[in-house]
C-alpha cells in the first residue's frame, strides 16, 4: 500500500473560489463585533462567557465569534480552559470606541459601501453605469456628515501622519508659508501641518457644510488667526491663488472635468509652489490591483475618475507642471495611494 498521502494534501482548484467566498463572512464578523462594542469588553484576556454577559449576547454564539475574531488576527488567546480572548494592538488602537484612534464608523460605513456595490452588481451589468440619483444638495450634506465622522476618525488614525511625513521631507518644506487643503473634509491635515510649521497660513477649500466642520475644527484647535475654512463647489467656485503647497487627496476622482481642474490648480499655486497629488491609482501589476479595484469599483461604476497607475502625472505635466515626481503604494485608508508631487514652474 502507498503510504505518501502528499498528493492528498495539495489543495483543489476551487479552493480559490472557497477561499474568495469567505471574504464576505469575515466582514460581516467584524462589523457585528463593532455594532455590539465586542472590543470594548477585550482590554483584559475575558471569557465568552463574561463578553456575552457584559452585552446580554448568547454565550455559544459569542464564543464562535471571538474564536473568529482570534483566527482573523484581530484579538490573542489565552490557551487556557475556558479559552480568554484579549484584543492585539490594532483592535485595542483602532476598533475600541474610547480609543483616540478608534475607526469604526469609518470601518462600517465602508462595509456598507461595500456590500451595496455587491449586492447591485448584477444591476449594473444589466443595466449600465449609474447616474447620480442623490441632488447636489444631498450629495454635500452627506460629505459633511462624512467630514464629521468617517473622514475624520480616517484622518486623525492615518492621512494626517502620512501628509505630515510626506511634505515635511519636501525640500521646500521649511520655506512653506500658505498651504490650500483642497476637499479637505474635516481639515485635520491643514491643521496638523500648521501645528508642525509655525509659519504656515492657508485655507480648507470644502463644500459649505463640510467647511463648516473644517471650521470648528480650525477654531477647537486654536488656529483661527493662521487657517480658514473656504466654501464654495471646487468645480465652479474661485479657490484662492498665491499658495506654496496644494494638498489634495483623494478629491480629484469627484471634478467635473479633470484637466481643467489640474490647469486651475496650477494658477493657484505660486511660481515655484507645489501640488501634493494622494490618490489611489489602478496598478498593472496584480496583486496591488487587488488591493485597489475592489475598493474603487462603486466609484468606476459611477463614472468617477480613477486613473490608471502614472496617468495622474502625465495629465499633470500636460496642465504645465514640472519636475513632476511619484511615489508608488504610500499607506492611506482603504488601499495604497500614489502621491504625485509637481512644481509650478519658475517665472
Ligand atoms: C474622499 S473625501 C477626501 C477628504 C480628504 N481630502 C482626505 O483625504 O481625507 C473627498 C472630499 O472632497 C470634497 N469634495 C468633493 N467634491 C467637491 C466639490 N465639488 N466641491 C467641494 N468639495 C468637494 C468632499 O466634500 C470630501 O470632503
Amino acid at each position: 500500500m502507498n503510504c505518501n498521502y502528499q498528493d492528498l494534501r495539495s489543495s483543489h482548484p476551487l479552493q480559490a473560489c472557497w477561499d474568495l467566498q469567505l471574504g464576505g463572512l469575515g466582514a460581516d464578523a467584524l462589523r457585528v463585533a463593532l455594532e455590539y462594542g465586542v472590543f470594548d469588553q477585550l482590554r483584559q484576556f475575558t471569557s465568552a462567557r463574561h463578553t456575552a454577559e457584559a452585552l446580554a449576547l448568547d454565550q455559544q454564539a459569542t464564543s464562535y465569534l471571538l474564536e473568529l475574531l482570534w483566527c482573523q488576527g484581530l484579538l490573542e488567546r489565552n490557551e487556557q480552559q475556558p479559552a480568554l480572548y484579549r484584543n492585539l494592538p490594532t483592535a485595542e488602537r483602532h476598533l475600541r470606541a474610547e480609543a483616540d484612534d478608534y475607526c469604526g464608523d469609518a470601518l462600517l460605513f465602508r462595509h456598507q459601501v461595500l456590500r451595496q456595490t455587491g449586492s447591485q452588481l448584477g444591476d449594473y451589468l444589466r443595466s449600465g453605469m449609474a447616474t447620480p440619483s442623490a441632488s447636489p444638495q444631498a450629495i454635500a450634506r452627506s460629505w459633511a456628515n462624512a467630514a464629521r465622522l468617517q473622514i475624520a476618525q480616517e484622518q486623525r488614525a492615518v492621512t494626517t501622519e502620512l501628509a505630515c511625513a510626506l511634505i515635511e521631507r519636501l525640500p521646500e518644506c521649511a520655506q512653506l508659508e500658505r498651504v490650500l487643503d483642497l476637499g479637505g473634509g474635516p481639515g485635520l491635515v491643514a491643521i496638523a501641518l500648521a501645528e508642525r510649521l509655525p509659519n504656515l497660513t492657508g485655507v480648507v477649500f470644502e463644500y459649505p457644510e463640510a467647511a463648516a466642520v473644517a471650521d470648528d475644527n480650525i477654531q477647537r484647535a486654536g488656529l483661527g488667526e493662521r487657517l480658514q475654512a473656504l466654501g464654495g463647489d471646487l468645480n465652479h467656485d474661485d479657490i484662492g491663488s498665491g499658495f506654496d503647497l496644494i494638498w489634495c487627496s483623494s478629491v480629484l476622482h469627484f471634478v467635473d472635468n479633470l484637466p481643467a481642474m489640474l490647469r486651475r490648480l496650477h494658477a493657484a499655486l505660486r511660481p515655484g509652489g507645489l501640488l501634493v497629488c494622494c490618490q489611489a491609482e489602478v496598478p498593472s501589476e496584480r496583486d496591488a490591483a487587488a488591493q485597489v479595484l475592489p475598493y474603487y469599483l462603486h466609484m468606476r461604476l459611477q463614472g468617477r475618475h480613477v486613473l490608471a497607475e502614472g496617468e495622474m502625472a502625465h495629465l499633470l505635466q500636460g496642465a504645465g507642471f514640472s519636475a513632476v515626481q511619484q511615489l508608488n503604494g504610500l499607506r492611506f485608508p482603504v488601499t495604497p495611494v500614489n502621491a504625485v508631487i509637481a512644481r509650478r514652474p519658475q517665472g
